[in-house]
């Protein structure tokens, strides 16, 4: 029988990645999804009309539509949070609510309906920060230090806890920086391939010497489908991509890609609480369920960039807030004002 997914977040980047692959897969997908700033269903269009494929707008932290929504699933995928560490900065209090209050709501429902599966989509960020040497593994301290990291190792904390308390039957996934086709241009690698075409600043933090670990987006999707098929209940799986890279490095990269000019970075005030490196060890995940990336970063980096400069039309409209006036005419109404850049 065909599996049927609750997605959550699914409009948003990696969540419109991993709903593609699912559907080519062969599994029946429910995209529950609030769309804010950052849900974009153009991301989604050529799909929307899929006979497997059903989207529900609506929050995870209410009840009503999160009960509606996971009627029939076989599954839950949550992908759906505040994603942007500098946004949880200025307003600590939505990430609390979605990520930590929307989490517990749908492993409240999925344990009333005893729901086979709940995969929680988490970062690497709930670790903290590492110097130069060592790498995170899944018995690493806790240690996050933004509200972004801190709410989503809350939520981490609730899975860890339905699945003692009550049986649940969770997976947690923790995935070093994304990359790749869909990413909103507030991030690091769309912003800085973006302000390079339009001949912009280039907006580096601090001294440019943190360090991040970068996964292609469809790398980390396949690797979420495994960890659904394969994945023991109630534990945790770390998924990195094994590309360590300063933020310099990287910026400096991408202008050589784009062929901008050095002349465009610019050094601005560090981040409060920035963390130092990132770095994965993804041992358990390789070893235990024969996870294996497909994309080295120098070649993903590359087509990125060439995806970008072909959707042109796409990240203008994203950064002008002009994908907007779309739910306007669909639904009416707009999603938060937030998406301004
Ligand atoms: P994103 O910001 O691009 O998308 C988030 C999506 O969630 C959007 O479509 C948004 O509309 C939706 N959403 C937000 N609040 C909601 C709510 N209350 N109810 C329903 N939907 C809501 O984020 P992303 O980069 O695709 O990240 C997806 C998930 O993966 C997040 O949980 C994030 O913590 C995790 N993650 C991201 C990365 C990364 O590098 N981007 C790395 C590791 C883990
Ligand atoms: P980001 O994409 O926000 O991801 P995260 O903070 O979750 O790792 O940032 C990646 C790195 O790039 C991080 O060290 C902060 C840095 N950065 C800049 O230097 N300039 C920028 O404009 C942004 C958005 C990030």
């Amino acid at each position: 029988m065909t599996q049927k997914l609750l997605v959550t977040g699914g409009a948003g980047f990696i969540g419109a990645n991993f709903i593609r692959l699912a559907l080519q897969e062969g599994r029946a997908v429910v995209n529950l999804d609030a769309l804010t700033y950052a849900g974009n269903l153009e991301n989604l269009e050529d799909v929307a009309k899929h006979p497997d494929y059903t989207f529900i707008k609506g929050d995870i932290a209410e009840r009503e539509v999160v009960t509606q929504a996971m009627e029939g699933a076989d599954a839950v995928v949550n992908f759906a949070a505040e994603s942007h560490v500098d946004r949880s900065i200025d307003n600590p209090d939505i990430f609390l609510r979605t990520n930590v209050m929307g989490t517990q709501v749908l492993l409240d429902e999925a344990r009333h309906r005893k729901l086979g599966r709940f995969l929680q989509v988490s970062t690497d960020e709930v670790y903290g920060s590492l110097g130069e040497t060592g790498k995170f593994r899944e018995d690493s301290a806790l240690a996050p230090n933004s509200p972004y990291s801190a709410s989503k190792t809350g939520a981490d904390l609730l899975v860890r806890a339905y699945h003692k308390t009550y049986g649940l039957a969770t997976l947690t996934t923790r995935c070093s920086n994304n990359y790749g086709p869909l990413q909103f241009p507030e991030k690091l690698i769309p912003l800085m391939v973006t302000n390079a075409v339009e001949g912009k600043e280039l907006p580096v933090y601090g001294d440019g010497k943190n360090v991040r670990d970068w996964i292609h987006v469809e790398d980390h999707c396949r690797a979420l489908l495994l960890v659904l098929d394969k994945g023991r209940d109630g534990e945790i799986y770390n998924i990195g991509g094994a590309a360590e890279w300063q933020n310099i490095d990287l910026v400096r990269a991408i202008i050589r890609i784009v062929g901008a000019s050095e002349e465009q970075i610019r050094f601005v005030k560090d981040r409060p609480g920035h963390d130092r490196r990132y770095a994965i060890d993804s041992s358990k995940i390789e070893d235990e369920l024969g996870f294996q990336r497909t994309y080295d970063f120098e070649t993903g980096l590359a087509q990125t960039v060439a995806w970008y400069r072909e959707h042109q039309t796409w990240w203008e409209q994203v950064k002008s807030g002009a994908y907007r006036d779309y739910y306007a005419k669909m639904y009416g109404e707009r999603p938060d004002a937030g998406g301004d850049l």
